[in-house]
């Protein structure tokens, strides 16, 4: 019997004894749990939480910049990085799936490293990690291992020499919701689904390019759009397109096409550990499918993923 009341007012009480008057940095998603940590830690210690929000150059579309504007709306002393240039630099060529997340770590947490240097007298690093980021990274120690590193668990360097405070530390994702709520934080913003810290790199099979990068935004601009329209975003955990490394033949008029194939992925899930995929209705995926390949140049050709969790994952990479 959670209650989100008296989190707050306990958790709020809790960081302004435990951090007093010094000055906090935390690098915002744009999802769920990083904003929710945000916005208690700006109860707390208001303007001396400096947040970063770094656009890596794979998050949705347009969205470092309504995020950005939305965070800025909220009061939140938030600066925004746009460093997705350098990030697809180092991703060029790179197709292994690990390597592209080790990328995507190492040089968020140098951008990231680069602007807390530039906050004079930081002394703590917050993150939104949430119970069952700690669960999975335990779990990486494991020997059947190495499935997946995520990186934003224990991904600090040490000569960021910063204490870490993490006041979500032991909540569930709904929990995190209801805590958001009773902050006031925009409902949309707190039904968004998951979305994973590399982004859009690892819904890119094989190597990144811009184009690339280009394409699968806009098919997944359609996707999420479509959901959001058709009443169907709420009833789904987390959703999202694949860009997938093959050509398929179609036809365009009277001309043979050779283009790239997308993957469409919705799944229901309570926490990302299990999933089921979506039984999405056949006239949204048929609309859906019309409008992804009439709207979007380079793509002749749509399928629907249908394999849950276990023994297929989420993501396909
Ligand atoms: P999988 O693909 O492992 O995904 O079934 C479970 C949940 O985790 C997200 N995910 C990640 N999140 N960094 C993240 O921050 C990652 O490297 C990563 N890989 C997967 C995925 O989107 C899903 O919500």
């Amino acid at each position: 019997n959670f209650t989100p009341n008296a989190f707050v007012t306990d958790m709020v009480a809790e960081l302004k004894e435990k951090l007093q008057d010094d000055k906090v940095v935390l690098g915002l998603s744009g999802g769920v749990d990083s904003t929710v940590a945000a916005v208690l830690l700006n109860q707390a210690i208001g303007q001396n939480l400096y947040c970063i929000f770094v656009n890596n150059g794979l998050l949705r579309k347009n969205e470092f910049q309504n995020v950005l504007n939305q965070y800025k709306g909220m009061g939140l002393n938030v600066k925004g990085v746009d460093a997705g240039d350098r990030f697809l630099a180092e991703l060029a060529g790179v197709s292994d799936p690990e390597t592209k997340r080790k990328i995507i770590g190492r040089v968020f947490i140098e951008v990231f490293d680069d602007e807390s240097h530039l906050i004079e007298d930081v002394k703590w690093l917050a993150q939104g990690t949430i119970y069952p980021d700690v669960i999975e990274s335990v779990s990486v120690k494991g020997p059947s291992a190495t499935i997946k590193s995520h990186h934003n668990v224990g991904g600090l360097p040490d000569y960021m020499k910063l204490q870490i405070v993490e006041p979500l530390r032991m909540l569930f994702k709904d929990e995190v919701r209801r805590v958001g709520a009773t902050l006031g934080i925009d409902p949309e913003l707190l039904g968004r689904h998951p979305f994973p810290g590399p982004g859009l790199s690892i819904r890119i099979l094989g190597d990144i390019t811009p184009e690339k990068v280009q394409i699968l935004q806009d098919v997944d601009s359609v996707f999420i759009e479509g959901l959001k329209s058709w009443g169907l975003y709420d009833k789904v955990w987390q959703a999202g397109a694949i860009l997938l490394p093959v050509n398929s033949v179609g036809v365009m008029g009277d001309e043979r096409t050779y283009e790239k194939v997308v993957a469409l992925r919705a799944v229901e899930s309570t926490d990302g550990m299990t999933a089921d995929w979506v039984h999405l209705p056949y006239d949204f995926l048929m609309k859906i499918s019309n409008e992804i390949i009439n709207k979007v140049k380079g793509v002749n050709r749509v399928v629907y993923d249908i394999s849950s969790k276990p023994p297929a994952t989420i993501e396909w990479e």
